[in-house]
């Protein structure tokens, strides 16, 4: 007997994507007519209603190919299911690729699946867009990174490049609830304003206007600075060396910077990390999805009652669906939107 198949839409990216700033060539929209796949156990079909549009996408292009599907996170409903920890009809945030439909396969993807459980406390007093940004992997990252290696210090001085995005909204957020002095930068005065009088920011420059160095300078006083919450990956990294106070910490988070193609020089005065006994540390969330529970914990109730603020932008079905994927994602990139970009592909 013939298998089932499904006709369904699903997005490639061409190779000359790589190292680039992305362009709608870069992107292809291909309909498909495939199996519904046999599972083997722990894998997922699912039925993917929204995506979350992160700075960073992945793709793997197979040998001799010039094509390969967009990986990013999704919210979904799973079809079939052979694993036990998200049965059929539950709701997941999973790593899928920017199709209408998903078989997750790969063990290195299942292990990044959280299942989105509406019944906790608070849960219901969220919109579900909330767990692609704040609640949801970028959220995770600010909150994990900054517990796990920021070793926040009342009073110490905070920098958050990115400010406005959906990771520095938080950190920010965060930083100042632990009592630190809050700096950072953004690319519009409408961004500036927002992160001043709304997320209690203490400083924001413009970072496409004003001279970095000059500008931070004057931000941190006599101060100085303690942690940078770097989320650019470029040559801001040298001004804040510079800057950082003794036993400083750079935490090296995101590279916007990468994505759109720039290309950065490493710092001349590295020195200063041996001089001042700086601590450099890189973070990754992935491997890191245990940590879910405590921080839907201590988030939940935070976004719930507004406690934690957040701002998104999310293009409605009706938009364009999966259509309107590649040149929001450009958009993104570029800073048209303030906070967490997502676009819903389906309805139930
Ligand atoms: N390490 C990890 O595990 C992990 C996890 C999640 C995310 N990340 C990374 O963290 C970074 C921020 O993610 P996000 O989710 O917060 O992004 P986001 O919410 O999508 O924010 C994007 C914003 O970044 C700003 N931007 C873009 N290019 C820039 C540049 N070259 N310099 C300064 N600002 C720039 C733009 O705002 P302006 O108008 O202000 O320019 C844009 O609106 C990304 O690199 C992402 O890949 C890392």
């Amino acid at each position: 007997m013939a298998p089932n198949t499904l006709t369904f839409k699903r997005i490639l990216a061409n190779s000359s994507i790589l190292g680039a700033n992305p362009e709608p060539s870069h992107f292809r929209v291909v309909t498909v007519t495939e199996p519904i796949p046999e599972l083997k156990p722990n894998e997922l079909f699912v039925k993917n209603l929204s995506f979350s549009l992160d700075p960073y996408i992945r793709y793997e292009f197979a040998k001799g190919q010039t094509e390969s599907p967009v990986i990013g996170f999704g919210l979904s409903r799973v079809l079939e299911s052979a694993n036990p920890s998200f049965p059929k009809d539950s709701l997941i945030l999973a790593p899928v690729d920017w199709a209408e439909y998903s078989h997750i396969s790969s063990s290195e993807l299942l292990i990044e699946v959280v299942l989105v459980d509406r019944t906790l406390p608070y849960a219901d007093k969220v919109s579900l867009s909330a767990y692609h940004g704040v609640l949801g992997v970028p959220g995770l990252t600010a909150w994990h990174s900054l517990r796990k290696i920021g070793d926040l210090k009342a009073g110490e001085t905070i920098y958050v490049s990115s400010a406005a995005g959906t990771l520095g909204q938080l950190v920010g957020q965060l930083a100042k609830r632990k009592g630190l002095r809050v700096i950072g930068s953004a690319g519009s005065q409408a961004k500036i304003d927002y992160l001043t009088k709304e997320l209690g920011y203490d400083y924001v420059f413009n970072y496409k206007t004003a001279d970095k160095r000059q500008a931070l300078t004057e931000a941190v006083g006599d101060k100085g600075l303690d942690i940078y919450y770097d989320l650019v990956g470029d040559d801001t990294t040298e001004v804040v060396l510079d800057l950082l106070n003794p036993r400083g910490r750079i935490l090296a988070v995101g590279i916007l910077a990468e994505h759109q193609g720039q290309k950065t020089e490493p710092p001349k005065n590295l020195i200063n990390i041996l001089f001042k006994q700086l601590r450099y540390e890189g973070y990754v969330i992935f491997g890191n999805a245990q940590e879910v529970p405590a921080f839907w914990e201590e988030l939940l109730p935070l976004v719930a009652n507004g406690d934690i603020k957040y701002t998104e932008h999310i293009v409605k079905l009706g938009q364009g669906g999966l259509e309107a994927v590649p040149q929001t994602y450009i958009n993104l990139l570029k800073g048209v939107y303030q906070g967490k970009v997502s676009v819903d592909v389906a309805s139930e």
